[in-house]
């Protein structure tokens, strides 16, 4: 079992990066496939908090290879301090362990004003994105007028090209949206910067995977975001801008389908989102608020406070086809400690008839209704349990519950924030 795709299966933060530095131990490279620095993966190791936005979660194990895809979009700004604050604490000494694809886009500081001010204009209709520049960096990706981080490497044609961008963009900024301009010249001085301090990261991901992989080694693949915020099979228009699925990996690296082994999705024990969009299961009430306190659910990248709910059965079927899910593995199920009866969404209702299929479009989406199935919930700090045995019955119930409602087998169970606090019943590289 080679290669090991991990992806979100619910709206994001499902806490991918915890299981990922849980298990980067038994991979010898990770990949990040797609997203940019929306993505925040909290890490907590041995008391120490680290939260990553670019870099593949592998990189607090010392001696594993971290790749970035060409399926990310770079802020090279974002990379560099992120870069320098784990260099900082040790955990980067070695720069052979980090691989950056030329092919990768770049987030220029005019895709992170034209988020902003899209976001600003849409008022009651606003997506709530990260504003990090994500939208607009794959919206130039997709019109082919990118800049890509090979242009790093030529720094003799990297002023003419970044000229010709603010001069097209600052026109739309100043005419359309009636902004300030940007500064040509000041984004060619610091894009210079990047260029000498970056290029050295460069290579052929796909290459590197390829060559990996022939000699036997493991490779995880670390999904950001979530199924549900897929731009194609998410809540359109209330998604992020890159495909979120496991498809990605493939498009996002540069690998064969045929070479993926496994399809992991990661699943909170109940339901976040951030930003705006449907959320059929949303709990509006003190229920909601005590998820939000128990789960420290505040945005690890913009630190606003998550909307919570119970879990969505109905939206991790979806996922389960969207992804070709072979197994699932549940975090933060801790966080429901306390919570008695424990509800699950079964099914959508809308218009008081059963739906079949997860809904494409908003209108029918904001009518659905869910249909529940209630549980006993438990009482006791699950911290300390590291085997399924070592849970509650009710707790145990709820696990075996999820496997039976979605027809994929559980393969670990998150149950608190440290990187041991794990009930692992098989492991990713395993058959
Ligand atoms: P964008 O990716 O910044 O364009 O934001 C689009 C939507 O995706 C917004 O609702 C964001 O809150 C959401 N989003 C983006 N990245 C993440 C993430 O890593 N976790 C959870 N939600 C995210």
């Amino acid at each position: 079992m080679p290669l090991v795709v991990l992806v979100g299966a619910q709206w994001g933060d499902e806490g991918k990066g915890k299981l990922v530095d849980h298990f980067a131990g038994e991979a010898d490279v990770v990949v990040r496939f797609q997203g940019g620095n929306n993505a925040g993966h909290t890490l907590v190791v041995d008391d120490d908090q680290v939260i990553v936005h670019l870099i593949p979660s592998g990189i607090l194990h010392p001696d594993k290879l971290c790749l970035i895809g060409n399926g990310v979009v770079i802020d090279p700004q974002v990379l560099c301090e992120e870069m320098d604050g784990l260099r900082a604490r040790h955990y980067f000494d070695d720069d052979s362990r980090l691989v950056i694809s030329t092919r990768a886009h770049l987030i220029m500081p005019y895709h992170r004003r034209l988020d902003l001010a899209a976001e600003n204009r849409k008022g009651r209709n606003k997506i709530g994105t990260t504003g990090r520049g994500i939208g607009p960096a794959y919206s130039d990706k997709m019109a082919r007028t990118g800049l890509r981080f090979h242009h790093l490497l030529d720094p003799e044609r990297l002023p003419g090209l970044i000229r010709a961008m603010v001069a097209e963009k600052n026109l739309f900024l100043t005419q359309v949206l009636e902004e300030a301009p940007l500064d040509a010249e000041a984004v060619v001085e610091e894009f210079l910067g990047y260029a000498r301090r970056l290029a050295p990261y460069a290579g052929d991901v796909s290459k590197v995977i390829e060559e990996r992989l022939d000699q036997g080694h493991k490779v995880l693949f670390e999904g950001a975001q979530g199924t549900m915020l897929d731009i194609d099979h998410g809540t359109y228009p209330f998604v992020t801008s890159s495909n979120t699925i496991a498809g990605a990996a493939c498009t996002g690296a540069g690998v064969g389908p045929k070479r993926i082994d496994k399809v992991i999705g990661i699943s909170k024990a109940y339901t976040t989102r951030v930003g705006g969009g449907p959320f059929p299961t949303e709990l509006k009430d003190e229920i909601g608020a005590r998820l939000r306190e128990r789960g420290k659910e505040f945005g690890a990248t913009t630190g606003r406070p998550r909307r919570c709910g119970w879990l969505d059965i109905f939206a991790l079927r979806y996922a389960r086809r969207v992804n070709g899910l072979t197994e699932i593995m549940i975090t933060k199920l801790d966080v429901l400690t306390g919570l008695d009866p424990i509800r699950i969404c079964v099914g959508y209702r809308c218009q008081g008839r059963l739906v079949e299929e997860f809904p494409p479009d908003l209108e029918t989406l904001e009518r659905c209704e869910p249909t529940w199935e209630e549980m006993p919930g438990w009482q006791e700090n699950l911290a300390g349990c590291r085997s399924l045995e070592q849970l509650p019955r009710p707790a145990r119930d709820y696990v075996r519950r999820i496997e039976a409602l979605t027809g994929v087998p559980v393969a670990a169970i998150s149950v608190g924030a440290e990187r041991e606090e794990t009930v692992v019943l098989r492991h990713p590289f395993e058959k």
